[in-house]
């Protein structure tokens, strides 16, 4: 299984923060945002991954990120010339992915729940079969702003529509999506709606059409967060730094995750410390992995 990481579009909700830097660098407390994406990654056990973000951009993720062996994943760079839209990562995957089936995750998005790491690894096992995707609904109070899952009587999802007026449902489509390797030709099939975007709407209701789609509903005890305006930005830091200064935890700490999947070692995580000595970060790793 590959990833694709998204890390361009405008950032149109955050200006004038994202006139002098990308959405996805900016902090959600105590680390740069497409850490929590990463890590879920990560966490999946995906260890081959694309970032992709806008010409004026990757250069600085290449610099945060690197080749990715820090954190025992591979990780290469691919430019987006413009945001045509979420479903273009295929279109611009499709050597990198190959013959492999694909992961995607939006770098705005924020994860955080218990047991996150076996559902994620029973979806990556599933989708290896080659025959259904996965997409995950979460109810929220403002559908609109996302793609929004029609059900029937019997609760099986018949359709998506993205940002709808009238929603038909408070369920809306995260920023996390599996699907068999034939996603790359659809994507290339797709046209660009209204708005102009490749949308990734269209990709899920090819596969709802053909029943070739499933969706899994991430309960209430779960959190889901997108960070792409000022007050969510906000809320998103304000998240972490509850969960993390009350149960002493990092959430999206890229070397933890890798650790716990075996990617690294212990000397591999404090040498990595050692490099940002004295932060709150560095000294957790320090303290949790020094012995
Ligand atoms: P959006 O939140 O839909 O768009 P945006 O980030 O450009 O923000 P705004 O609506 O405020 O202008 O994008 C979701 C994620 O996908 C986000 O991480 C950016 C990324 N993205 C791309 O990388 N390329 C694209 O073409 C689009 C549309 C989004």
């Amino acid at each position: 299984m590959k990833a694709l990481l998204l890390a361009g579009g405008n950032g149109s909700r955050l200006l004038p923060i994202t006139l002098g830097v990308s959405k996805q660098l900016l902090p959600v407390y105590d680390k740069p945002m497409i850490y929590y994406p990463l890590s879920v990654l990560i966490l999946a056990g995906i260890r081959e991954i694309m970032i992709i973000s806008t010409p004026q951009d990757i250069g600085r993720y290449q610099h945060l990120l690197g080749d990715g062996s820090r954190f025992g994943v591979s990780l290469l760079y691919k430019i987006q010339e413009e945001p045509k839209g979420i479903a273009e990562a295929f279109i611009l995957g499709k050597d990198f992915i190959g013959e492999a089936p694909v992961c995607l995750i939006l770098g705005d998005n924020i994860f955080y729940g218990l047991d996150f790491s076996e559902k994620l690894e029973k979806v990556v096992e599933r989708t290896k079969l080659g025959e259904k995707g996965t997409i995950f609904g979460y109810t929220v109070n403002n559908p609109e702003r996302y793609g929004v899952i029609e059900f029937d009587h019997d609760g099986i999802a018949r359709s998506i529509e993205e940002k709808p007026k009238n929603p038909k449902s408070n369920c809306a489509v995260v920023g996390l999506y599996f699907y068999p390797n034939e996603v790359v030709d659809i994507a290339k099939k797709v046209k660009p709606s209204k708005r102009g975007e490749i949308e990734i709407s269209a990709i899920n209701n090819h596969f709802l059409k053909a029943r070739r789609l499933l969706v899994e509903t991430l309960d209430k005890g779960f959190t889901w967060l997108d960070t792409g305006t000022p007050e969510s930005l906000l809320e998103a830091g304000q998240f972490i730094e509850t969960i993390e200064k009350r149960q002493g935890i990092k959430v999206g700490c890229l070397e933890e995750v890798a650790f716990q999947k075996g990617y690294i070692t212990k000397v591999q995580i404090l040498n990595c410390a050692s490099q940002i000595k004295g932060t709150s970060y560095g000294q957790y790793l320090e303290k949790k992995y020094g012995k």
